[in-house]
Protein backbone atom coordinates (compact mmCIF):
# COMPACT_ATOMS: atom_id res chain seq x y z
CA UNK A 1 0.00 0.00 0.00
CA UNK A 2 0.99 3.55 -0.80
CA UNK A 3 2.37 6.01 2.18
CA UNK A 4 -0.12 8.57 0.18
CA UNK A 5 -2.95 5.80 -0.04
CA UNK A 6 -5.59 7.25 2.57
CA UNK A 7 -6.49 5.23 5.99
CA UNK A 8 -10.17 4.46 5.48
CA UNK A 9 -12.55 6.16 7.67
CA UNK A 10 -13.34 4.69 11.12
CA UNK A 11 -9.69 4.08 12.12
CA UNK A 12 -10.15 5.35 15.57
CA UNK A 13 -12.91 2.67 16.51
CA UNK A 14 -10.66 -0.33 15.58
CA UNK A 15 -8.84 -2.18 18.26
CA UNK A 16 -5.37 -1.36 18.64
CA UNK A 17 -4.32 -4.75 17.18
CA UNK A 18 -6.49 -3.87 14.32
CA UNK A 19 -4.58 0.19 13.80
CA UNK A 20 -1.46 -1.75 13.56
CA UNK A 21 -2.06 -4.20 11.08
CA UNK A 22 -3.95 -1.33 8.58
CA UNK A 23 -0.59 0.49 9.13
CA UNK A 24 1.66 -2.36 8.53
CA UNK A 25 0.25 -2.13 5.40
CA UNK A 26 1.55 0.85 4.47
CA UNK A 27 5.17 -0.88 5.08
CA UNK A 28 7.25 -3.35 2.19
CA UNK A 29 7.43 -5.97 4.78
CA UNK A 30 4.07 -5.51 6.85
CA UNK A 31 4.79 -9.10 8.90
CA UNK A 32 8.36 -7.73 10.46
CA UNK A 33 7.09 -3.99 10.95
CA UNK A 34 4.31 -5.49 13.10
CA UNK A 35 6.58 -7.50 15.06
CA UNK A 36 9.28 -4.66 15.43
CA UNK A 37 6.20 -2.48 16.56
CA UNK A 38 5.03 -5.12 19.06
CA UNK A 39 8.54 -5.80 20.26
CA UNK A 40 8.23 -1.91 22.05
CA UNK A 41 5.30 -2.92 23.83
CA UNK A 42 4.98 -3.12 27.50
CA UNK A 43 5.13 -7.16 28.85
CA UNK A 44 3.02 -6.10 31.89
CA UNK A 45 -0.47 -5.41 29.71
CA UNK A 46 -1.78 -3.14 33.08
CA UNK A 47 1.38 -0.82 31.87
CA UNK A 48 0.29 -0.43 28.36
CA UNK A 49 -3.09 0.04 28.78
CA UNK A 50 -2.07 3.24 30.90
CA UNK A 51 0.15 4.61 28.22
CA UNK A 52 -2.36 3.85 25.66
CA UNK A 53 -4.72 6.04 27.55
CA UNK A 54 -2.68 8.62 27.60
CA UNK A 55 -3.22 9.50 23.74
CA UNK A 56 -5.20 8.07 20.95
CA UNK A 57 -4.91 6.10 18.28
CA UNK A 58 -1.74 4.74 20.21
CA UNK A 59 0.00 1.62 18.21
CA UNK A 60 3.47 1.30 19.96
CA UNK A 61 5.56 3.14 22.69
CA UNK A 62 8.02 5.62 20.88
CA UNK A 63 11.64 4.86 23.42
CA UNK A 64 13.89 7.51 24.71
CA UNK A 65 16.92 7.49 27.06
CA UNK A 66 16.78 8.15 30.44
CA UNK A 67 20.06 9.70 31.31
CA UNK A 68 21.33 10.85 35.18
CA UNK A 69 23.31 14.14 35.60
CA UNK A 70 24.56 13.38 39.43
CA UNK A 71 25.22 16.09 41.50
CA UNK A 72 23.88 19.05 40.46
CA UNK A 73 24.17 21.62 43.40
CA UNK A 74 21.51 24.48 43.89
CA UNK A 75 21.24 26.31 46.25
CA UNK A 76 23.35 24.35 48.66
CA UNK A 77 21.12 21.41 48.10
CA UNK A 78 22.45 18.23 45.95
CA UNK A 79 20.63 16.89 42.96
CA UNK A 80 20.61 13.65 40.98
CA UNK A 81 18.64 14.98 37.66
CA UNK A 82 16.82 12.57 35.48
CA UNK A 83 17.29 13.99 32.05
CA UNK A 84 14.73 12.74 29.30
CA UNK A 85 16.64 13.72 25.49
CA UNK A 86 17.49 11.30 22.49
CA UNK A 87 20.11 14.04 21.68
CA UNK A 88 23.47 12.41 22.15
CA UNK A 89 26.36 15.19 24.26
CA UNK A 90 23.16 16.88 26.26
CA UNK A 91 23.03 14.69 29.53
CA UNK A 92 27.03 14.66 29.49
CA UNK A 93 27.33 18.74 28.67
CA UNK A 94 25.31 19.07 31.59
CA UNK A 95 27.19 16.84 33.93
CA UNK A 96 30.89 18.35 33.17
CA UNK A 97 29.17 22.10 33.80
CA UNK A 98 27.61 20.54 36.85
CA UNK A 99 30.87 19.23 38.24
CA UNK A 100 32.51 22.51 36.88
CA UNK A 101 30.64 24.68 39.13
CA UNK A 102 29.95 22.89 42.25
CA UNK A 103 33.79 23.01 42.59
CA UNK A 104 33.12 27.19 42.53
CA UNK A 105 30.00 27.61 44.70
CA UNK A 106 27.59 25.65 42.78
CA UNK A 107 24.66 27.42 41.33
CA UNK A 108 22.00 29.93 42.53
CA UNK A 109 18.73 29.85 41.80
CA UNK A 110 15.64 32.04 43.08
CA UNK A 111 11.76 31.70 42.07
CA UNK A 112 10.80 35.26 41.14
CA UNK A 113 6.55 34.59 40.97
CA UNK A 114 4.06 31.98 40.18
CA UNK A 115 1.62 33.56 38.56
CA UNK A 116 -0.35 32.01 35.77
CA UNK A 117 -2.76 33.54 32.88
CA UNK A 118 -5.98 32.46 31.71
CA UNK A 119 -7.69 34.78 29.25
CA UNK A 120 -12.06 34.77 28.38
CA UNK A 121 -12.00 37.01 25.04
CA UNK A 122 -15.84 37.87 24.76
CA UNK A 123 -17.97 40.09 22.34
CA UNK A 124 -20.02 43.03 23.93
CA UNK A 125 -21.67 45.37 22.07
CA UNK A 126 -21.41 48.34 24.95
CA UNK A 127 -18.30 50.77 26.01
CA UNK A 128 -15.58 50.23 27.95
CA UNK A 129 -16.92 52.91 30.24
CA UNK A 130 -20.12 50.68 30.62
CA UNK A 131 -18.30 47.47 30.99
CA UNK A 132 -16.09 48.98 33.61
CA UNK A 133 -19.42 50.42 35.74
CA UNK A 134 -20.37 46.70 35.97
CA UNK A 135 -17.23 45.42 36.04
CA UNK A 136 -17.69 44.93 40.23
CA UNK A 137 -21.10 43.12 39.82
CA UNK A 138 -19.17 41.19 37.61
CA UNK A 139 -16.30 39.96 39.16
CA UNK A 140 -18.65 39.14 42.39
CA UNK A 141 -20.44 36.82 40.46
CA UNK A 142 -17.62 35.26 38.37
CA UNK A 143 -16.23 34.66 42.15
CA UNK A 144 -19.08 33.32 43.81
CA UNK A 145 -19.56 30.87 40.87
CA UNK A 146 -16.47 29.25 40.65
CA UNK A 147 -16.43 29.34 44.43
CA UNK A 148 -17.00 25.11 44.51
CA UNK A 149 -14.04 25.15 42.16
CA UNK A 150 -11.75 27.12 43.21
CA UNK A 151 -12.29 26.06 47.31
CA UNK A 152 -9.44 23.31 47.01
CA UNK A 153 -6.51 25.29 45.75
CA UNK A 154 -7.55 28.48 48.09
CA UNK A 155 -7.17 26.01 50.63
CA UNK A 156 -3.68 24.86 49.04
CA UNK A 157 -2.65 29.17 49.20
CA UNK A 158 -3.72 29.40 45.31
CA UNK A 159 -6.43 30.37 43.14
CA UNK A 160 -7.39 33.49 41.41
CA UNK A 161 -5.52 36.36 42.07
CA UNK A 162 -6.76 39.08 39.70
CA UNK A 163 -9.25 39.56 37.00
CA UNK A 164 -8.45 42.42 34.78
CA UNK A 165 -10.74 43.73 31.88
CA UNK A 166 -8.96 44.57 28.53
CA UNK A 167 -10.43 46.50 26.09
CA UNK A 168 -9.71 45.55 22.51
CA UNK A 169 -12.15 47.08 20.64
CA UNK A 170 -9.62 49.69 18.65
CA UNK A 171 -8.71 46.54 17.18
CA UNK A 172 -11.47 44.06 16.53
CA UNK A 173 -14.96 45.56 16.98
CA UNK A 174 -16.90 44.59 20.51
CA UNK A 175 -14.00 42.11 21.66
CA UNK A 176 -13.41 42.48 24.77
CA UNK A 177 -11.16 40.23 26.90
CA UNK A 178 -11.02 39.07 30.65
CA UNK A 179 -7.26 38.72 31.78
CA UNK A 180 -7.49 36.39 34.73
CA UNK A 181 -4.78 35.47 37.05
CA UNK A 182 -3.90 32.40 39.02
CA UNK A 183 -1.46 30.74 41.54
CA UNK A 184 -1.85 26.77 41.07
CA UNK A 185 0.43 26.04 43.55
CA UNK A 186 2.03 22.70 43.14
CA UNK A 187 0.29 21.84 39.98
CA UNK A 188 0.55 22.76 36.44
CA UNK A 189 -2.55 24.03 36.70
CA UNK A 190 -3.64 23.65 32.87
CA UNK A 191 -7.00 21.63 34.08
CA UNK A 192 -8.09 23.91 37.00
CA UNK A 193 -7.71 27.78 35.27
CA UNK A 194 -9.91 25.97 31.74
CA UNK A 195 -12.49 25.08 34.39
CA UNK A 196 -12.61 28.39 35.97
CA UNK A 197 -12.34 30.30 32.67
CA UNK A 198 -15.07 28.20 31.11
CA UNK A 199 -17.68 28.80 33.81
CA UNK A 200 -16.39 32.74 33.83
CA UNK A 201 -17.57 32.22 30.27
CA UNK A 202 -21.18 31.06 31.71
CA UNK A 203 -21.16 33.47 34.15
CA UNK A 204 -20.32 36.52 32.25
CA UNK A 205 -23.42 35.17 29.90
CA UNK A 206 -25.67 34.49 32.94
CA UNK A 207 -25.16 38.27 34.17
CA UNK A 208 -26.03 40.34 31.06
CA UNK A 209 -29.03 37.72 30.52
CA UNK A 210 -30.38 38.08 33.74
CA UNK A 211 -29.85 42.05 33.45
CA UNK A 212 -33.14 43.33 32.68
CA UNK A 213 -32.57 47.25 33.35
CA UNK A 214 -29.85 47.21 30.29
CA UNK A 215 -31.06 47.51 27.17
CA UNK A 216 -31.78 44.44 25.18
CA UNK A 217 -28.46 44.29 22.67
CA UNK A 218 -26.28 44.38 25.88
CA UNK A 219 -28.10 41.73 27.72
CA UNK A 220 -26.33 39.39 25.21
CA UNK A 221 -22.31 38.49 25.35
CA UNK A 222 -20.38 36.14 22.82
CA UNK A 223 -18.05 34.01 24.77
CA UNK A 224 -15.75 33.47 21.53
CA UNK A 225 -13.08 31.13 23.45
CA UNK A 226 -11.62 30.87 26.73
CA UNK A 227 -8.46 29.19 27.57
CA UNK A 228 -5.36 29.72 29.08
CA UNK A 229 -2.15 31.90 27.86
CA UNK A 230 1.01 29.80 28.21
CA UNK A 231 2.66 33.29 27.76
CA UNK A 232 3.60 32.83 31.81
CA UNK A 233 6.34 35.98 32.21
CA UNK A 234 5.45 36.16 35.99
CA UNK A 235 5.98 32.52 36.30
CA UNK A 236 9.95 33.36 36.04
CA UNK A 237 13.14 31.55 37.59
CA UNK A 238 16.44 33.02 37.33
CA UNK A 239 19.68 30.93 38.16
CA UNK A 240 23.37 32.16 38.00
CA UNK A 241 26.73 30.52 38.45
CA UNK A 242 29.86 33.41 39.43
CA UNK A 243 33.33 32.98 40.29
CA UNK A 244 36.37 35.12 40.34
CA UNK A 245 37.62 35.63 36.58
CA UNK A 246 40.92 33.63 37.69
CA UNK A 247 39.22 30.78 38.34
CA UNK A 248 38.40 30.14 34.53
CA UNK A 249 41.59 29.35 34.33
CA UNK A 250 42.65 26.46 32.11
CA UNK A 251 39.46 26.44 29.91
CA UNK A 252 41.43 27.74 27.06
CA UNK A 253 45.19 26.98 27.09
CA UNK A 254 45.95 29.82 25.28
CA UNK A 255 43.69 32.18 27.66
CA UNK A 256 44.07 33.21 30.67
CA UNK A 257 41.04 32.97 32.97
CA UNK A 258 40.26 36.86 33.02
CA UNK A 259 41.07 36.82 28.63
CA UNK A 260 38.48 34.02 28.64
CA UNK A 261 35.82 35.62 30.52
CA UNK A 262 36.10 38.17 28.22
CA UNK A 263 35.36 35.77 25.47
CA UNK A 264 32.71 33.87 26.42
CA UNK A 265 30.78 37.06 27.45
CA UNK A 266 31.12 37.96 23.79
CA UNK A 267 29.74 34.61 22.54
CA UNK A 268 26.88 35.55 25.04
CA UNK A 269 26.47 38.91 23.92
CA UNK A 270 26.25 37.93 19.95
CA UNK A 271 23.60 35.74 20.94
CA UNK A 272 21.59 39.34 22.21
CA UNK A 273 22.20 41.20 19.04
CA UNK A 274 22.44 38.38 16.17
CA UNK A 275 18.99 36.37 16.18
CA UNK A 276 20.51 33.44 14.17
CA UNK A 277 22.70 32.83 16.94
CA UNK A 278 19.87 33.85 19.41
CA UNK A 279 17.82 30.76 18.00
CA UNK A 280 20.55 28.42 18.65
CA UNK A 281 22.25 29.55 21.46
CA UNK A 282 18.45 29.50 23.19
CA UNK A 283 18.50 25.99 21.50
CA UNK A 284 21.12 24.38 23.90
CA UNK A 285 19.15 26.15 26.55
CA UNK A 286 16.14 24.33 26.34
CA UNK A 287 18.16 20.77 25.24
CA UNK A 288 18.80 20.59 29.40
CA UNK A 289 15.45 22.54 30.22
CA UNK A 290 13.31 20.36 27.95
CA UNK A 291 15.45 17.17 29.47
CA UNK A 292 13.86 17.67 33.20
CA UNK A 293 10.77 18.79 31.59
CA UNK A 294 10.21 15.96 30.35
CA UNK A 295 11.77 13.70 32.73
CA UNK A 296 9.07 15.06 35.87
CA UNK A 297 6.22 14.18 33.13
CA UNK A 298 5.25 17.79 32.54
CA UNK A 299 4.70 19.77 29.19
CA UNK A 300 8.02 20.57 27.33
CA UNK A 301 5.66 22.89 24.26
CA UNK A 302 4.12 24.86 27.15
CA UNK A 303 7.51 25.96 28.56
CA UNK A 304 9.17 26.47 25.63
CA UNK A 305 6.34 28.95 24.11
CA UNK A 306 6.57 30.74 27.09
CA UNK A 307 10.84 30.92 26.60
CA UNK A 308 10.61 31.94 23.40
CA UNK A 309 8.14 34.62 23.78
CA UNK A 310 9.51 35.89 27.13
CA UNK A 311 13.31 36.13 24.69
CA UNK A 312 10.95 38.34 22.30
CA UNK A 313 10.21 40.86 25.58
CA UNK A 314 12.49 43.60 24.45
CA UNK A 315 10.59 44.16 20.65
CA UNK A 316 13.39 41.66 18.84
CA UNK A 317 14.42 37.94 19.76
CA UNK A 318 17.40 37.79 21.82
CA UNK A 319 19.16 35.60 24.54
CA UNK A 320 17.89 34.03 27.47
CA UNK A 321 21.15 34.08 29.38
CA UNK A 322 23.73 37.27 30.06
CA UNK A 323 27.01 37.47 31.24
CA UNK A 324 28.37 40.03 33.21
CA UNK A 325 32.09 40.75 34.42
CA UNK A 326 32.24 43.43 37.59
CA UNK A 327 35.16 43.76 39.62
CA UNK A 328 36.61 40.54 38.08
CA UNK A 329 33.16 38.35 39.09
CA UNK A 330 32.40 37.10 36.19
CA UNK A 331 28.70 36.22 36.75
CA UNK A 332 26.75 34.09 33.66
CA UNK A 333 22.90 34.72 34.48
CA UNK A 334 19.38 32.72 32.80
CA UNK A 335 16.05 34.13 33.62
CA UNK A 336 13.26 32.19 32.01
CA UNK A 337 9.39 31.69 32.34
CA UNK A 338 8.34 28.03 33.35
CA UNK A 339 4.78 26.78 34.46
CA UNK A 340 5.76 23.34 35.97
CA UNK A 341 3.51 21.17 37.98
CA UNK A 342 4.44 18.43 40.45
CA UNK A 343 1.23 17.05 41.12
CA UNK A 344 -1.62 16.46 38.67
CA UNK A 345 -1.59 15.51 35.40
CA UNK A 346 1.25 13.07 33.67
CA UNK A 347 3.71 13.89 37.28
CA UNK A 348 1.32 11.11 38.65
CA UNK A 349 0.31 9.30 36.30
CA UNK A 350 3.55 7.84 34.45
CA UNK A 351 5.04 5.77 36.36
CA UNK A 352 8.93 7.34 35.35
CA UNK A 353 7.65 11.01 35.94
CA UNK A 354 6.64 10.05 39.70
CA UNK A 355 9.90 8.24 39.83
CA UNK A 356 11.94 11.05 38.75
CA UNK A 357 10.20 13.48 41.24
CA UNK A 358 11.07 10.86 43.67
CA UNK A 359 14.55 10.55 42.53
CA UNK A 360 14.81 15.06 42.99
CA UNK A 361 12.95 14.81 47.04
CA UNK A 362 9.98 15.34 45.45
CA UNK A 363 10.28 19.54 44.74
CA UNK A 364 7.95 21.48 45.04
CA UNK A 365 6.67 22.81 41.77
CA UNK A 366 8.79 26.49 42.36
CA UNK A 367 11.62 23.86 43.33
CA UNK A 368 11.79 22.09 40.32
CA UNK A 369 11.37 25.37 37.92
CA UNK A 370 14.85 26.03 39.70
CA UNK A 371 15.81 22.42 38.89
CA UNK A 372 15.05 22.62 35.15
CA UNK A 373 16.52 26.01 34.58
CA UNK A 374 19.34 25.45 36.17
CA UNK A 375 19.97 22.07 33.22
CA UNK A 376 18.98 25.06 31.21
CA UNK A 377 22.12 27.08 31.92
CA UNK A 378 24.54 24.05 32.50
CA UNK A 379 23.77 23.26 28.86
CA UNK A 380 24.30 26.52 27.70
CA UNK A 381 27.49 27.17 29.56
CA UNK A 382 28.88 24.26 27.91
CA UNK A 383 27.65 24.75 24.81
CA UNK A 384 29.52 28.04 24.48
CA UNK A 385 32.42 26.84 26.46
CA UNK A 386 32.85 24.41 23.88
CA UNK A 387 32.20 26.64 20.62
CA UNK A 388 34.48 29.37 22.09
CA UNK A 389 37.49 26.68 22.77
CA UNK A 390 38.07 23.01 21.38
CA UNK A 391 34.31 23.38 18.80
CA UNK A 392 31.70 21.48 19.22
CA UNK A 393 32.34 18.81 17.14
CA UNK A 394 35.11 16.81 18.53
CA UNK A 395 33.12 16.18 21.67
CA UNK A 396 29.67 15.50 19.94
CA UNK A 397 31.09 13.35 17.42
CA UNK A 398 32.34 11.14 20.22
CA UNK A 399 29.33 10.78 21.44
CA UNK A 400 27.60 10.40 18.02
CA UNK A 401 30.30 7.95 17.33
CA UNK A 402 28.08 4.70 19.27
CA UNK A 403 24.99 6.13 16.98
CA UNK A 404 27.03 5.54 13.93
CA UNK A 405 27.70 2.16 15.00
CA UNK A 406 24.90 1.05 15.87
CA UNK A 407 23.29 1.87 12.69
CA UNK A 408 25.94 0.44 10.78
CA UNK A 409 24.99 -2.33 13.12
CA UNK A 410 28.32 -3.03 14.73
CA UNK A 411 28.62 -5.63 17.02
CA UNK A 412 29.80 -5.07 20.65
CA UNK A 413 33.62 -6.28 19.30
CA UNK A 414 33.62 -3.75 16.43
CA UNK A 415 32.37 -1.26 18.87
CA UNK A 416 35.37 -1.35 21.37
CA UNK A 417 38.08 -1.70 18.56
CA UNK A 418 35.93 1.60 16.86
CA UNK A 419 35.81 3.70 20.14
CA UNK A 420 39.42 3.03 20.84
CA UNK A 421 39.95 4.29 17.06
CA UNK A 422 38.71 7.15 17.16
CA UNK A 423 40.34 8.37 20.55
CA UNK A 424 42.56 10.71 19.10
CA UNK A 425 40.70 10.88 15.22
CA UNK A 426 38.01 13.01 14.18
CA UNK A 427 34.46 10.71 13.90
CA UNK A 428 32.65 11.53 10.61
CA UNK A 429 29.72 8.65 9.13
CA UNK A 430 32.10 7.93 6.25
CA UNK A 431 35.37 7.37 8.41
CA UNK A 432 33.23 5.26 10.99
CA UNK A 433 31.84 3.05 7.56
CA UNK A 434 35.40 2.59 6.30
CA UNK A 435 36.87 1.26 9.95
CA UNK A 436 34.31 -0.95 9.57
CA UNK A 437 34.86 -2.20 6.23
CA UNK A 438 38.55 -2.47 6.80
CA UNK A 439 38.04 -4.20 10.29
CA UNK A 440 35.26 -6.80 8.68
CA UNK A 441 37.65 -8.00 5.66
C1 LIG B 1 23.01 21.62 19.98
O1 LIG B 1 21.91 20.82 20.31
C2 LIG B 1 23.02 22.89 20.81
C3 LIG B 1 24.09 23.89 20.47
O2 LIG B 1 24.03 24.23 19.09
C4 LIG B 1 23.83 25.11 21.31
C5 LIG B 1 24.69 26.31 20.97
O3 LIG B 1 25.14 26.43 19.84
O4 LIG B 1 24.84 27.13 21.89
C6 LIG B 1 25.45 23.35 20.72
Amino acid sequence: MSSSERVKKGFSKLLKEEKLKLIANYFENPGEVIRLLKSYWHSDTGQQKLFDEFSENTITNFFTPYGISPNVMINGKNYIVPMVIEESSVVAAASAAAKFWGERGGFHAQVIDVRKVGQVHFGWKGTMPQLESLFPDIKTRLLNDTDSITANMRKRGGGILDIQLLDYTAQIPDYYQLRVEFNTCDSMGANFINTVLEQFGHSLHDFFAERLDLPEELRTTETIMTILSNNTPDCRVKVWVECPTDQLDGIDEHLSGPEYALKFKKAVDIAHIDIDRATTHNKGIYNGIDAVVIATGNDFRAVEAAGHTYASRNGRYESLSTVTITDGIFRFELEVPMALGTVGGLTSLHPLAKKSLELLGNPTAPELMTISATMGLANNFSAVRSLTTKGIQAGHMKMHLNNILNQLQASEDEKRQARDFFKDKTVSFAAVEHFLDTIRK
